[in-house]
């Protein structure tokens, strides 16, 4: 078991440590020479790296998703933390405890499956729950549900995000089922434990997480609708009305067009399910990006893109020890500076060589505190991008709208 987790990373320390190589990219420097751009993980986070000198050694020698043993400093740039190879060397699988590297939930995987389960059990609903068991039964199902993350970054990315997820939204749909009580809680559930089964095709997860084939070209909606109509069609007696009402909730769960729904929700647990979708998503990413840069210098997070947004480091906010720090939106205005000494270390253990290495930082363009050309204050918003993030406020207005047209109030297909 490693000692040093990124997320536990003390500034202007030399350490060393294992990491996942989550993305590698070879880049030149203004004298032409290349230098390695890489984001790095363990089950407690990612971390952007650059390796400057000697890079012609090792740049070969490892590829994305290899382990590898670092030796360098991390060191806090544009409100987040930075990590500057001095050395690397690949590993070998065994040299390896897999567990480190994977972030997954802290509940257990089995123990979560058996809730989702007993709540399909009290389901009134015999069609509804005929076919989830169906859908769970299936250990072709049943296994990647268990361990899937939710997304491949942004909220609920780790092992076992899914269905932390879904658990977060059959909870919050009991209780708002209880608002309005116009609400078919078996439908509403069933939307949830479904809503997002495709990403258990439409991502990779056995190492860093990325998309599959079919996610790229499909995308987990249709994905999802698949399998669901796989395991319909095994039903006869399911009623076709209320087939298209679960086909309904999986196609408009994104809520608008423009991000990814072909229909917008169409009946009260539809909207229901894309807000309560919305709100466990952004409520999960707001806190992540705060514990994300909690040892960042400032109160407020740097740019989180899905929200459109900087985050106030509340706890840090109140106790009122720092002022706010700028946010800067990407590396896009960073800069090369001249390269440090770095110190010395064990070159048997590396394959980069000691000796005459040299390393850098990257630098902002704007001097410290002041934004550069282009860079947003903390809590202004950048060029805005009407294409990222959803709406998350009209959820009251319009489920009162669709209450208004009372457009049903009894249990389909029950
Ligand atoms: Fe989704
Ligand atoms: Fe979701």
């Amino acid at each position: 078991m490693k000692k040093i987790y990124v997320n536990g990373l003390e500034s202007n320390e030399v350490v060393t440590t294992q990491v996942l190589v989550v993305s590698k990219e070879i880049r030149q420097k203004k004298t032409g020479e290349p230098y390695l751009s890489l984001i790095l993980a363990d089950r407690t986070g990612e971390l952007e790296a650059k390796m400057w000198d000697n890079v012609a050694e090792v740049m070969e020698t490892f590829t994305k998703d290899d382990f590898i043993k670092v030796k360098g400093i991390a060191q806090v740039y544009q409100n987040r933390q930075q990590f500057t190879i001095h050395k690397l060397r690949r590993l070998e699988e065994h040299e390896v405890e897999p567990s480190d590297f994977f972030p997954c939930s802290k509940r257990d995987p089995k123990e979560m499956f058996a809730e989702l389960r007993r709540i399909v059990d009290g389901m009134g609903n015999v069609h509804l729950r005929s076919l989830l068991n169906a859908i769970f039964d299936d250990e072709r199902i049943a296994g990647p549900y268990q361990y899937a993350p939710a997304a491949k970054s942004i909220h609920h990315a780790f092992r076992g995000g899914l269905l932390e997820h879904v658990l977060s939204l059959c909870a919050l749909g009991k209780m708002t089922a209880l608002h309005y009580g116009a609400v078919d809680l078996d439908l509403l559930l069933t939307g949830a434990m479904l809503h997002d089964i495709g990403k258990i095709e439409e991502l990779t997860y056995e190492r860093s997480f990325g998309y599959s084939s079919s996610g790229q070209l499909l995308g987990h909606i249709i994905i999802g609708l698949r399998m669901i109509d796989e395991k319909l069609a095994l039903l006869p007696e399911f009623p076709a009305t209320l087939r298209l009402l679960v086909e309904h909730m999986i196609l408009s769960h994104h809520g608008e067009l423009e991000f990814g729904s072909p229909k917008t929700p169409m009946f009260l647990e539809a909207l229901l399910l894309h807000h309560l979708d919305n709100l466990d998503s952004k409520m999960e990413t707001m806190r992540v990006a705060v514990e994300r840069d909690r040892l960042a210098e400032g109160v407020f997070t740097s740019w989180v893109g899905s929200l459109e947004r900087t985050v106030l480091k509340k706890e840090k906010f109140l106790t009122g020890a720092e002022e706010a720090a700028p946010a800067v939106r990407d590396k896009q205005e960073r800069v090369e500076v001249e390269p440090q000494p770095p110190d010395e270390g064990n070159a048997n253990e590396w394959r980069a060589g000691s000796g005459s290495a040299a390393s850098g930082v990257e630098a902002p363009a704007a001097a410290s505190g002041v934004p550069a050309k282009g860079t947003p204050a903390a809590g202004t918003r950048p060029e805005a991008n009407k294409n990222n993030g959803r709406p998350i406020s009209d959820f009251g207005s319009k489920l009162q709208a669709v209450l208004d047209i009372k457009l049903s109030d009894g249990k389909p297909g029950e």
